[in-house]
């Protein structure tokens, strides 16, 4: 996969210190100051772990998705705690190459400057990822659901996302536990409308694309995102 691995260490230090100039957080400031009195630090800010440097780089992104990655329903920012890895990596480097996101895409669009602003390279994007790894996961309660219209749509989705969505690695589809309905609508809605999965480059969006279609109409969409969201429970929120 072209993301992984290789060598990113170059262009870390301007990364960092144009994402503090974005940011201007008192937390990143902190962090900054504890990396350059660190006694046997060389001052440099490359000094600080991955997760060092995710955890400030998601100072940025809690004010939408929470400080503990559970999302944030007013905000229309999802879930990220839980999620897989690879599937957020490649979210981010998407919004940043304009594969996600754009004009047409309402909420999305707002991402791609989100994205960019990590940094001029990718190590920010797996350092904000790894961050985001070690944040609670939710948990599944597939058994508890009433929608019995929603299940039945669901059992198209089944082979990709698993019995309890749960997702499945291999096949690159991301788990959907904790996502919420109305979150569901619109990316189901926007694969369906060419919104999402239609860039040339977005090869596993695509495939999402053409499962999408198969469900028949609106309510189809509705009654599939109301079953998925009813398989959660909702992570401890820490926001407002
Ligand atoms: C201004 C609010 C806002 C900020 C700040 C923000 N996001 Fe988002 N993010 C959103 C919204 C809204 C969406 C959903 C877009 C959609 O509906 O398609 C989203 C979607 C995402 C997705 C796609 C999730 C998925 O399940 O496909 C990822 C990954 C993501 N954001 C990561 C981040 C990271 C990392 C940061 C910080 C660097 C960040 N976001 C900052 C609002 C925000
Ligand atoms: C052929 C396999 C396949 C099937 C069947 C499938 N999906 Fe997906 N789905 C994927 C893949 C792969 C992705 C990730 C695309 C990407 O990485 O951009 C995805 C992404 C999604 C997303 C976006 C998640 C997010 O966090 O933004 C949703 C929602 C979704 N699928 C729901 C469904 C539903 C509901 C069904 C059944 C109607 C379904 N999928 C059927 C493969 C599949």
């Amino acid at each position: 996969m072209r993301l992984a691995g290789g060598n990113r260490q170059t262009g870390r230090q301007r990364n960092w210190l144009s994402t503090v100039g974005m940011s201007g957080t008192a937390s990143l400031g902190l962090l900054i100051a504890g990396c350059s009195s660190d006694p046997g630090g060389s001052g440099d800010t490359a000094a600080a772990t991955p997760l060092e440097r995710g955890k400030a780089y998601y100072t940025t992104c809690a004010g939408c998705h929470g400080n503990n990655g559970e999302g944030i329903a007013a905000m229309h920012a999802p879930r990220l705690a839980g999620m897989d890895s690879e599937y957020l990596e490649r979210q981010l480097l998407h919004y940043r190459a304009d594969i996600r996101g754009g004009a047409a895409d309402f909420y999305g669009v707002m991402m791609n400057g989100r994205a960019k602003a990590l940094g001029e390279d990718d190590q920010a994007v797996s350092d904000v990822v790894a961050y985001i790894a070690t944040l609670p996961e939710p948990k599944c309660s597939v058994s508890a659901s009433p929608f019995e219209a929603g299940r039945k749509h669901y059992a198209t989705c089944v082979a990709c996302h698993g019995e309890s969505a749960e997702g499945n690695k291999e096949l690159n589809a991301p788990s959907l536990i904790g996502l919420e309905k109305d979150y569901l609508v619109r990316q189901l809605t926007n694969y369906r409308n060419d919104v999402r999965g239609a860039h040339p480059d977005d090869t596993l969006g695509a495939q999402m694309k053409v499962s999408a279609l198969v469900l028949e109409d609106d309510q189809a969409v509705e009654e599939v995102s109301e079953f998925v969201a009813s398989l959660h429970e909702p992570l401890p929120s820490s926001a407002n």
